[in-house]
């Protein structure tokens, strides 16, 4: 995770971001310490990465990476003001005994590839490209389901959809099941979800603007954003444990609870 020391909006990459909208940032880095606490006292480990002035998005440190298998495919970012992110997230992997394989098409990391069990779901549409899709599966040697996002305001992966499971299965047969707002994709990409997982937690547009589908599940805990009502509501009736951390500074920049969070698996 990476502190948001230098998070501010100086420009708009998607349709949450306004420049014209100042951050409190004392209220951003106490909800992001809320997190850092939260992940803690349900007994995961987290570590941090030295946020770089300049680099106001480099708190969402999942679009950084994908990292399955003690392996890293490291990301190569969709807009010119990220670029600099994927050095200074590729060095600290380097630090910590990694070795990084970084995508030679657009790829935005767990922004858009989400492991799923048995899959790696993978989005497309506004950031990572499809031809990343096909470079992940060959580096993972892990199925790649590739998903078509036609709603700009989810415009990664992760803004519209979280697996529910823990971690991957190591390749076993069970898929796991995830929620999801099927509007975000496209006709074609919401068959494949109903097929592949008939029993989904299907969120409203109430849930998904909220950025409730923005989560991270360890499988029994779920960290989700507060103001997720509904989706909060059947989660507990399906026997999770949903954790609310209000993350709202962080969607000025269209950011939540799973963008703020790497990965390490
Ligand atoms: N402002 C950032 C961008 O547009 C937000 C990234 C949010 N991260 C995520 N995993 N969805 O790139």
């Amino acid at each position: 995770m990476c502190e948001p020391r230098h998070f501010e909006v100086r420009y708009a990459i998607n349709p949450w971001m306004d420049t014209g909208t100042p951050v409190d940032l004392p209220l951003a880095r106490d909800q992001w310490l809320t997190l850092v606490e939260a992940y803690r006292a349900h007994g995961h480990t987290v570590e941090t990465i030295a946020p770089v002035a300049g680099l106001p998005d480099m708190v969402f440190a999942a679009n950084a990476a994908l990292v399955m298998d003690g392996k890293v495919f490291g990301s190569s970012f969709h807009a010119p003001e990220r670029r600099p992110e994927a050095a200074a997230y590729a060095q600290w992997f380097k630090e910590a005994g990694y070795e990084v394989r970084p995508s030679r098409s657009v790829c935005e990391g767990e922004g858009d590839l989400v492991p799923a069990g048995r899959y790696v779901l993978a989005g497309t549409g506004f950031r990572t490209h499809s031809s990343a899709h096909r470079e992940a599966q060959e580096f993972f040697g892990r199925p790649v389901i590739g998903l078509d996002l036609v709603d700009p305001r989810f415009y990664h992966l992760d803004t519209a959809l979280f697996h529910l499971g823990g971690e991957p299965d190591g390749g076993g047969a069970d898929a796991g099941n995830i929620a999801y707002y099927p509007a975000a994709f496209s006709p074609g990409s919401r068959e494949v979800l109903r097929r592949l997982y008939p029993d989904a937690v299907i969120a409203t547009e109430e849930d998904a603007l909220a950025f409730g589908l923005n989560s991270v599940s360890d499988g029994l805990h779920v960290f989700v954003a507060p103001q997720a009502r509904g989706l909060i509501d059947e989660l507990a009736r399906r026997g999770h444990v949903p954790v609310p951390v209000d993350l709202s500074e962080f969607r000025k920049a269209g950011g939540g609870i799973k963008c703020c969070t790497q990965e390490i698996r």
